[in-house]
């Protein structure tokens, strides 16, 4: 049997892609092989959010023609987000040239029919943007990372083109598939025995099928389906949060206490340079009414430091506003210049890389503080971990998440096979920066 192997970098949209391009290899009779040097295979699925992404990606793709010298059989492709920007497949067809296929995210269904061409003709295959996008999900056989929770997809692209972001340029205009067609394929999952979904979207807020129902809607029906333990979601976007979706939290019992609602910046001048359409007033409401409607709510967050033209003034509101939101947890970048987006062009005051990365170590700081005194409150309770494995640290221990996140590494005298996707009660018996630990008691 041939074998493939894939690396997949980037967000939850490009692990769910990486999982339907498995499908489709090994419904062509492909078998997943650990070492990509070793297989015939290979798929590199890239993402170009910042500039570290670009040259990991270059650096990894040089790696591979060593072997395209040893196995002249080898297929080497690349998909993603990266060859969505002609500069990208430009340079890969002038420098990288042993690149054989080259799709891009709205073409994943035609990967079958490249790799076919490929093999009979010999001849590179390039697949890239494409104008009139299908959306194939429908007859997709994705092969699943995990046997008891899934990514489903509820929109592709994004129409709010901050002014820093790359994904309006890669994933094309924002689209909502029906919300039946949603219910049907987690039907699907539920029979096959996954207890818990992650509605995957780049602002699920703004979610809307062509028969006008909204993410409410979805988040109920979803809440109905017979076998779905937990539902989780990701990404909200504050601008477009409704009060009936915030209400979920409390109507939808299986909808996990927890959002992931980025901040970006504390600033309202940064925020609107940002094209966020959102200001620290309407942010703060909105976590108000999610404590308000379930308290013991989790809320994460994603925030850029060194936006052009931020200062020490705006950065301090960032700080101000990490404090008074507390979050459970925060993933904190450096801005990274995109080629292509508003930002780049418009903005020309940089801020220096030494201020950049003194800002960017002071929120982590604080984050990281917050984060603790928050998981220490967590000592001494028993909570309700669903099991995802055996932990990646520790191999006696299990690990899981609760209903709101975290991540709990346990001991339990009971074998692997009657704990993975079940749910299972663990006393907290430590608290770290970024897990809790504890061991299993008694139902
Ligand atoms: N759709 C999601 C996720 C987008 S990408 C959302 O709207 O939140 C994930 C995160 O990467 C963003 O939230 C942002 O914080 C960060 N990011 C995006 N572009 C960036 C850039 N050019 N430089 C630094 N961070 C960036
Ligand atoms: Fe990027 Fe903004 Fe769209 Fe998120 S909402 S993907 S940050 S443009
Ligand atoms: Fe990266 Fe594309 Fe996701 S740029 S973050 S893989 S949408």
């Amino acid at each position: 049997m041939k074998k493939y192997h894939i690396i997949t970098y980037g967000c939850q949209m490009n692990e769910h892609d990486s999982e339907n391009i498995a499908g489709l290899l090994e419904a062509m009779d492909y078998e997943y092989e650990d070492d990509p040097y070793k297989s015939d295979v290979v798929v590199i699925n890239t993402c170009s959010v910042r500039e570290n992404a670009d040259k990991r990606f270059f650096g990894v793709l040089g790696q591979f023609k060593r072997i395209r010298k040893t196995n002249p059989d080898f297929v080497l492709c690349v998909c993603g987000c990266m060859p969505q920007q002609p500069r990208i497949v430009e340079k890969i067809n002038r420098q990288f040239s042993w690149v054989d296929i080259v799709f891009g995210t709205q073409n994943i269904a035609k990967f079958p029919e490249l790799l076919e061409k490929r093999l009979r003709t010999g001849q590179k295959q390039r697949q890239i943007i494409d104008s009139n996008p299908v959306i194939d999900e429908d007859e997709m056989k994705p092969k699943r990372m995990y046997r008891h929770k899934a990514l489903v997809n509820i929109t592709y692209g994004c129409n709010n083109f901050c002014t820093y972001c790359i994904v309006p340029y890669t994933r094309g205009r924002e689209k909502s598939r029906m919300l039946c067609d949603v219910v049907r394929e987690i039907e699907g999952l539920a029979a096959d025995g996954v207890k818990e979904v992650m509605l995957l979207g780049q602002n699920v807020d703004s979610y809307r099928d062509a028969a006008g129902s909204d993410f409410a809607d979805l988040l109920h029906a979803v809440n109905d389906i017979e076998g779905i333990e937990r539902i989780r979601f990701m990404t909200s976007h504050p601008k477009d949060i409704s009060d009936r979706m915030i209400a979920c939290f409390t109507d939808c019992g299986k909808l996990c206490r927890n959002i992931h609602l980025p901040l970006q910046s504390g600033s309202d001048r940064v925020l609107k340079r940002m094209n966020r359409h959102y200001d620290m007033q309407r942010y703060l409401e909105i976590v108000d009414k999610l404590r308000a409607t379930a308290p013991d709510i989790t809320i994460s967050t994603d925030i850029i430091v060194g936006f052009p033209g931020e200062t020490e003034e705006d950065f301090e509101q960032t700080l101000d506003a990490a404090r008074r939101v507390r979050y459970d947890s925060a993933f904190t970048f450096i801005y990274s210049p995109r080629e292509g987006t508003p930002a780049a062009k418009l903005f020309d005051d940089m801020i220096p890389d030494d201020v950049c990365h003194e800002r960017f170590d002071r929120l982590v700081d604080v984050m990281n503080s917050i984060s603790l005194e928050k998981n220490l409150e967590y000592k001494g309770r028993v909570c309700e971990v669903m099991v995802e494995g055996r932990s990646k640290n520790e191999p006696d221990a299990y690990s899981g998440r609760t209903d709101g996140f975290k991540l709990v590494n346990f001991t339990s005298d009971r074998p692997e096979e009657d704990m993975i996707g079940k749910t299972v009660k663990v006393l907290i018996t430590e608290s770290k920066t970024f897990s809790l630990e504890g061991r299993e008691v008694a139902e």
